[in-house]
């Protein structure tokens, strides 16, 4: 049997699976062949997962841009790659066909290399959700300078830490950012956060909203004026298979966030084979992912998966509730999309801003819906399904992380079976277990347990920057011989896997992910006032979790709205708008063991308001504190 790039039935799925199980190597070799290589491979795989160690496709040359633009000239020269729709409906979009795009991609390279960024470069990428963003990150990978987009949400602070963990040797930026009815100073975030970067030689600034910003003489650039003398042509850099391609900073349980590694050949192979296959792009298609390019999901299912394929990707600027409810439904419509890809917590947002929004549109052009990022209630589910799509567009609940670098678990288009809820089957070549407490595979199904993979995928990621010890004991020590995914999952009675959620310190709100050290250490800095803090996540009607955050003051405080805000306040500029605690209760102490571990368990029952059955308080230090914050919670 062979492998097939494109799978059209079930039944292909199950017989594509069990060879991608049964010859792995083969199975990849064979998927990998259906892109352009400068030179090919002398072996498929090395690895293994203690050290860990994983390499595909070794010895391989390639340039991912290559197989995003370049190969597509010939046929697709004229065909659409990038449709982009502003902030405000009344603006006019763009559209750029392969040849477009390639063009501004090799020019923006040429303006890189003349100031000096070369193969292994990092760049920083902060930026609004514009034409120019897909156009930088491909540059950067045109010339194979390292990106690491940084979302355009972070704070100044979060950003410096970011360009100072893989000391970034340029910045691309954009005067400002309009998202929904705000205006966001982008360049003046970045000025900020340089204060505390030395790294930094260069900046280039496009321009968007045309404010006036300050330019630091012999580092800020306008990119407009900078492209006005390069050549139209840049060639692409000859990449080794394992070469990093980008890095993308994620949170974990503990300490800052880390930046996960992804590599040239693998991450390409399985970014554009998941993309084919989960949404059944066909070739006159418009696809549509509304994540920011600042996440994973943004990095291969609008950028480089839709490419890949020489498909039509559309980018969009707003936010889904500007100017109303209904702009995610006029902007499928005014487009024809075909492919639609958003977020549980956008569903449920629009869901309770009521019907009549999406009934306005005829929403006709969709095949296929999507969802990631977070579990997907039942509710909203069915909300999706039947007024979004009709009742015709299969859903594929995709569950994957920014450490898998592509889609793991999900249904291909309207070929597999669906459940509510349920990511379902794995694609070709994942092997997806569940562990017990103590590391040992649970059999059969109707069973639950903690998700991990027991052999490697291309896409995985290969390290963490600067820290190959945190990646190995993240991913790889919990569980000896296997990628743990800090998930929990339930296989059903047909063995479709449903993802019940994080099980350790992470939590997910709006599906984003935030450690809960990372918001703790933020609040912490109050240290005139504020001695510790613990922050749990607790279920949110829209957002899925929300932040729950536990204060110990120093005094009682005498204004304790004031403080909240000031904490408030602190966490937007330690980390973003994005990470707001919801809730602030100020407690005199906190659950903690004799050996001084907080009990989290405790904390995250009370703030979901279920009190009844705590546990065992016994062999607290201080089990009145229970009752004190049990009386006080929000
Ligand atoms: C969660 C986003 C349930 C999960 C691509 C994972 C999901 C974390 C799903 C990764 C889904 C993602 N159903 N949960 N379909 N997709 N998750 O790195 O907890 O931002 O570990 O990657 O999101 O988030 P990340």
């Amino acid at each position: 049997m062979e492998a097939k790039f494109r799978i059209n039935s079930f039944e292909e799925y199950e017989e594509q699976y069990k060879l991608s199980t049964e010859r792995p190597e083969d199975f990849w070799g064979q998927i990998a062949s259906n892109y352009q290589w400068q030179k090919p491979w002398d072996k498929t795989l090395e690895w293994e997962f203690d050290s860990p160690d994983v390499k595909w496709f070794l010895n391989a040359k390639l340039n991912i841009t290559e197989n995003c633009l370049d190969r597509h000239l010939e046929k697709r020269g004229n065909k659409l790659a990038l449709i982009w729709e502003p902030n405000d409906p009344k603006e006019r979009f763009v559209r750029m066909t392969y040849r477009e795009l390639h063009e501004e991609v090799c020019r923006t390279a040429n303006v890189l290399k003349k100031h000096g960024v070369g193969k292994g470069d990092r760049v920083a990428i902060y930026m609004p959700m514009i034409p120019e963003l897909t156009i930088a990150v491909l540059a950067c990978a045109r010339i194979g300078a390292v990106h690491s987009v940084v979302f355009a949400g972070f704070s100044a602070h979060a950003l410096a830490d970011r360009i100072n963990d893989s000391s970034c040797k340029m910045v691309i930026t954009a005067d400002g950012i309009y998202r929904g009815a705000k205006e966001i100073p982008c360049k003046g975030v970045v000025d900020e956060a340089l204060k505390s970067c030395t790294s930094v030689e260069t900046v280039l600034v496009t321009e968007r909203t045309r404010w006036n910003v300050q330019m630091k003489e012999g580092r800020d650039y306008w990119m407009h004026q900078e492209l006005l003398d390069v050549d139209r042509f840049c060639p692409a850099e000859p990449m080794d298979s394992e070469d990093m391609l980008f890095i993308l900073y994620t949170s974990g349980s503990t300490g800052k966030p880390k930046g996960v590694v992804h590599t040239c050949g693998g991450y390409m192979v399985y970014a554009g084979y998941s993309f084919a296959n989960v949404f059944q792009y066909d070739e006159s298609d418009v696809y549509w992912c509304t994540a920011d390019i600042g996440w994973i999901t943004g990095h291969s299912y609008i950028v480089y998966g839709p490419l890949l394929n020489g498909a039509t990707t559309l980018m969009f600027e707003g936010v889904p509730t500007y100017p109303d409810a209904g702009r995610f439904w006029q902007v499928c419509d005014k487009h024809g999309v075909n492919q639609f890809y958003t977020a549980p917590t956008a569903i449920r947002a629009l869901m309770a801003k009521g019907e009549d929004h999406v009934l306005s549109y005829g929403l006709y052009s969709l095949k296929v819906l999507g969802t990631v990022g977070e579990p997907i209630n039942e509710e909203a589910w069915e909300w999706y399904h039947i007024h979004v799509g009709k009742e015709k567009c299969p859903i594929v609940d995709t569950w994957w992380q920014t450490e898998t670098g592509g889609i793991m678990i999900s249904g291909l288009g309207g070929h597999s079976p669906m459940r509510p809820s349920h990511a379902g089957y794995p694609l070709p070549g994942i092997q997806p277990v569940l562990l017990d407490q103590e590391g040992k595979e649970i059999d059969g199904n109707d069973q639950e347990g903690y998700l991990a993979m027991r052999f490697p995928w291309p896409s995985m990621l290969r390290t963490t920057y600067g820290d190959h010890e945190r990646c190995k004991n993240t991913y790889f020590s919990h569980y000896n011989g296997y990628y743990f995914t800090g998930d929990g999952a339930r296989r059903d009675d047909k063995g479709m896997y449903r993802i019940i959620g994080r099980v350790d310190d992470v939590i997910n709100v709006s599906g984003h992910r935030f450690g809960t050290a990372e918001i703790e250490n933020a609040i912490n800095s109050n240290d005139h006032i504020v001695s510790e803090s613990a922050v749990v996540g607790y279920p949110h009607d829209i957002k899925g979790q929300g932040i729950y955050a536990y204060v110990i003051t120093k005094e009682p405080p005498t204004n304790p709205d004031k403080l909240r805000a000031e904490i408030v306040e602190t966490v937007v500029e330690e980390i973003g708008k994005i990470a707001k605690p919801d809730k602030i209760q100020f407690v005199s102490g906190l659950p903690k063991t004799r050996s001084g571990k907080i009990m989290r368990r405790i904390l995250r029952k009370i703030a979901e308001g279920d009190t009844s059955n705590l546990g065992d308080t016994s062999t607290l230090l201080d089990p009145d504190v229970v009752d004190e914050i049990k009386a006080g919670a929000l």
